[in-house]
């Protein structure tokens, strides 16, 4: 038996020790409580391992090797002589081991138990890992998420491939073919064709990036396609057929896509079942576990947080609704989150950033009594200096505050920072247009396009 043994009873005892299960036990213990964390494999789940910080790493090195082809252009000379992925590799795994490293001291430092282990929900209160069992007065659960994929496609892991896989290639492909246009595949197709790669993006809806506004998606398409980018949108998968180099990938519109490897970047579902989830009793609805607006679930000292309850599946939402779920547990009375309040950030050459409402959206909602504006980065000093296009677009109520900035171009997802705080304070045109931008900065098209959301645009025609 454990030292834990079953007479111990805990004040949380978390499922998984990912962005939402780590977040919880880090500002649980902060707060004074006794918290068991379990974990299968690493602390820090999906984003340190497979997912925010790995991916970022590439496209850093993405950014590198676009630098070092166009020197040129801002008089440097330079060549680019073609990716080491090992070296690349090499970076990629530093960056995510030293945050590792401090993620485990932390976990440390607060006085969180990890229990390294599989661990399974034997009771409402009680998580069995191995023959040891871990009973609280609460449990969160924070499972997590897995790349998904489709009916009669078969992930094989060298040429049919997830974002796992992609992550631990140890070579450039000639040539991809990536399976969906949401944030993933974008992200991916624009790393691989930085590094070289012939890319198609086969992508069902009418829109690579769809969620985001449209003006936004339009822009990145075209951004790609001068990228060399190639992409088929509405357009459905239908069949993968190995060839003798790769796999040749059929469409339901009857093209064939040959290439060296196929990315399936079709979303990602939650790890939910096998858990003891349902035989406890907590709801779910299609393997995500339901909750209301306090990430309780339908057992009354259950939570859940994380790519495991139907939220935006993003790792900062997972620290949001960590936290969240720890301060109710210690009493405090937290705001229940906004959701359109959150930042979403694809870090893709251009970046696409945006929070609130799409254009859209707020014409569903507001009919007529939107007004918006577009600033041109044309406009924008910094951004001719960096050689950056892209805008900024802002959605409005007419005489009332911002509900949506949406931006894109080079570093979109930093200057989105300040678009979150103009959202969430419900600020209005004029008071931001008060505000004074440091020149030349790219922030400054956010204080352009809201001068002239004010009607006195300064670096723009009125
Ligand atoms: P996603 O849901 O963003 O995109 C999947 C795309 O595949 C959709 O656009 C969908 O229309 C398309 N699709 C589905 N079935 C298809 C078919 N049969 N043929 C062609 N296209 C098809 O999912 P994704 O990109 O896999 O990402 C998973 C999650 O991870 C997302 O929630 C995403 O937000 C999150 N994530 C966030 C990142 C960030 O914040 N920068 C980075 C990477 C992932």
């Amino acid at each position: 038996m454990s030292e834990h043994s079953a007479s111990t009873v805990h004040d949380i005892v978390i499922l998984g020790g990912g962005s939402g299960g780590y977040a919880c036990a880090l500002r649980a213990a902060q707060l004074g409580l006794d918290v068991v964390l379990v974990e299968k494999d690493k602390l820090g789940g999906t984003c340190l391992h497979q997912g925010c910080i790995p991916t970022k790493a590439l496209l850093h090195s993405a950014e590198v090797a676009d630098t070092a082809r166009e020197g040129e252009q801002f008089g440097v000379k330079s060549t680019f002589d073609g990716i080491d992925m090992v070296a690349v590799n090499a970076y990629k795994d530093g960056v995510v081991g030293r945050l590792y490293k401090g993620l485990s001291g932390l976990v440390k430092s607060r006085g969180v138990t990890l229990v390294e282990g599989e661990g399974r929900l034997i009771r409402p209160d009680t998580v069995a890992v191995g023959e040891s069992t871990y009973t609280g007065r609460n449990v969160v659960l924070a499972t997590g998420s897995v790349p998904k994929s489709l009916p009669g496609l078969e992930i094989d892991g060298s040429r049919v491939i997830t974002s796992d896989h992609a992550l631990t290639l140890d070579y450039v492909p000639r040539s991809v073919v990536v399976l969906g246009g949401g944030v993933i595949g974008v992200e991916f197709a624009s790393v691989w064709r930085s590094f070289g790669a012939d890319v198609t993006i086969v992508e069902a809806l009418p829109h690579l990036l769809p969620l985001e506004d449209e003006d936004l998606s339009k822009q990145l398409e075209r951004q790609f396609r001068k990228r060399g980018i190639a992409y088929e949108l509405g357009a459905r998968f239908s069949k993968v057929e190995e060839s003798a180099t790769g796999v040749v990938v059929h469409l339901e519109n009857g093209k064939a896509l040959e290439a060296d490897l196929l990315l399936v970047a079709v979303g990602r579902g939650p790890v939910s079942s096998d858990l003891g989830y349902d035989e406890v009793g907590v709801a779910m609805d299609r393997g995500y576990v339901v909750v209301d607006e306090h990430c309780r679930t339908s057992v009354p000292n259950i939570f859940a947080v994380g790519d495991l309850i139907p939220t935006l599946q993003l790792a900062h939402v997972g620290f949001g609704e960590g936290i969240l779920v720890a301060e109710q547990i210690a009493g405090l009375a937290p705001r229940p989150i906004d959701y359109d309040g959150v930042p979403r950030v694809t870090y893709s050459e251009p970046e696409v950033a945006s929070v609130g409402l799409t254009e859209a959206a707020a014409r569903e909602i507001h009919g007529d009594g939107v007004t918006t504006v577009k600033y041109d980065l044309a406009g924008n000093g910094k951004s001719q200096i960096l050689k950056t296009a892209g805008f900024v677009k802002l959605v409005a109520l007419t005489d009332g505050p911002v509900l949506g900035v949406h931006i894109i171009g080079s570093r979109a997802g930093e200057l989105l920072a300040e678009g979150q705080l103009i959202y969430n304070w419900e600020a209005y045109a004029d008071d931001v247009a008060t505000l004074i931008h440091a020149h030349p900065t790219q922030s400054e098209a956010m204080g352009e396009a809201h001068l002239a959301l004010a009607g006195k645009p300064l670096h723009a025609h009125s």
